[in-house]
């Protein structure tokens, strides 16, 4: 086992927060710098105001440090190359590659694939001229769903209840609304059934299961409104029993880990599959190759192993060896936002009651947040992430609320039902 390590975490979400939290546990970890990070991260780590589209500038940081470790949180930096770069500087890091990361930076990508090897996912077809596209809509109708290809922060899918709505978003794409991201178009089946995440940490060959989760990713209480990055999340999903997980990690999991390395693109890192529970059981709805936000935190909240062992065996493609070791109780988290959000919000808005709400014995992971002359400032869209666990999701939903209404924070909201359909399940 390697010594203690200085150990580089990119990124400054409430997913980061959470990593930081639970990286700084490991008796691996010497010392945890964070890129950029965020008021809460700069409690575990140095926060560094690196620029992480900069490569160069991040590797020259990590000779001069030195650095041992880069875990990277987000998935534009993986996308575009950091893992590779790193690498090819000598500097060991977690994550995939950018030609694997293809599963989440190329919607097309990953529907090939899972027509290659039999995946189960939504039928579908790849365009990049409108007029086939809306020659296409013709024949399929609606309900349908329109997917620019490429990264489109969350942004570049309209599930299209009529035939109009599909032909605008078509236009859309085309038109330039998602930049380059909607170059090319992807067009597939409507998938009827309930979401649910399942996260597998994968070292090119091997994949383990690293826990199930459900998001909420309406802005408004009984999943209404517009979508959001995430309101919230629970973790186990007691939608995935064992037998659906067993058939997601046998059907979708392990053929996709084969596929990618038959390609020359082992995925190495963590595997997040949207899944939605189909009659026909689990079937993939996307990719993405990074923890989720908000569900990191509640993975993270649960993990009893050791985060950086099990990251570096990842990297070190030695998972066969391990057993992720997680607690048996629920945790669940409530995203706060600032009022507005996902549209235009005010900024620099004061944040009091953090250590009253961490008293109930809750955790606040924070997102947007800065320290302006001392006072804690909202300075994003999503900011605190309250977390709690309890015996069920019930008892974790408690938890979390009471510790929510510990929080003065006049510009902030947040939904009031995260966790509604595992309870309507538990009752
Ligand atoms: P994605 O960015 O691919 O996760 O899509 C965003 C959301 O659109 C998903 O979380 C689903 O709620 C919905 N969605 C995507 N694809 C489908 C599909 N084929 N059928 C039904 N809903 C879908
Ligand atoms: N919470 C959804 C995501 O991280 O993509």
């Amino acid at each position: 086992m390697a010594g203690r390590l200085n150990i580089l975490l990119i990124g400054s979400g409430g997913r980061e927060h959470a990593l930081a939290w639970k990286i700084v546990q490991s008796p691996l970890c010497a010392k945890l710098w964070c890129a950029p990070g965020n008021a809460g991260i700069a409690q575990q780590a140095e926060c560094v105001g690196l620029d992480v589209t900069d490569h160069a500038a991040i590797i020259e940081f990590c000779r001069e440090t030195p650095i041992d470790f880069v875990v990277v949180g987000p998935e534009a930096p993986l996308v575009a190359g950091m893992v590779d770069d790193l690498e090819a500087a000598g500097i060991k890091a977690f994550g995939p590659s950018a030609g694997a990361a293809q599963l989440e930076g190329s919607k097309g990508f990953t529907k090939d694939l899972c027509a290659e090897f039999d995946i189960p996912t939504a039928a579908y077809r790849r365009f990049t001229q409108a007029g086939e596209a809306l020659a296409y809509l013709e024949e399929t109708g609606a309900p349908v769903v329109i997917k620019a290809d490429g990264l489109a922060a969350g942004k570049g899918v309209t599930v299209a209840m009529t035939l109009e709505e599909a032909k605008a978003a078509v236009e859309a794409c085309f038109d330039g609304a998602y930049g380059e991201a909607g170059a090319e178009v992807v067009i597939e089946a409507y998938l009827e059934g309930e979401e649910a995440s399942l996260f597998a940490l994968c070292d090119g060959r091997t994949a383990v299961l690293f826990g199930t989760a459900q998001d909420h990713k309406r802005v408004g209480d009984g999943d209404t409104g517009p979508n959001t990055g995430g309101m919230g999340a629970y973790s186990p999903a007691p939608v995935l029993d064992q037998k659906l997980i067993d058939e997601a990690m046998t059907e979708i999991i392990v053929p996709t880990l084969a596929g990618m390395h038959a390609r020359g693109i082992p995925f190495v890192g963590i595997l997040y599959a949207g899944l939605m529970i189909t009659e026909n059981g689990p079937e993939l709805i996307e990719y993405n190759v990074r923890f989720g936000d908000p569900e990191c935190q509640v993975l993270m909240t649960r993990l009893k192993s050791d985060l950086v062992e099990l990251m570096l065996a990842s990297v070190e493609g030695e998972l066969l060896a391990h057993e992720p070791q997680w607690s048996d109780e629920t945790a669940l988290t409530v995203v706060m936002a600032s009022k507005g959000y996902p549209g235009s919000y005010g900024k620099n808005t004061p944040i009091a009651g953090i250590a009253a709400a961490e008293a109930t014995g809750a955790m606040v992971f924070h997102a947007g947040t800065a320290l302006k002359d001392g006072q804690l400032v909202a300075t994003g869209g999503r900011v605190l992430n309250v977390t709690a666990l309890g015996s069920g999701v019930g008892e974790a939903q408690r938890r979390a609320y009471a510790a929510v209404d510990a929080i003065d924070w006049p510009n902030g909201f947040c939904r009031r039902d995260i966790g509604w359909r595992a309870i309507a399940r538990e009752s």
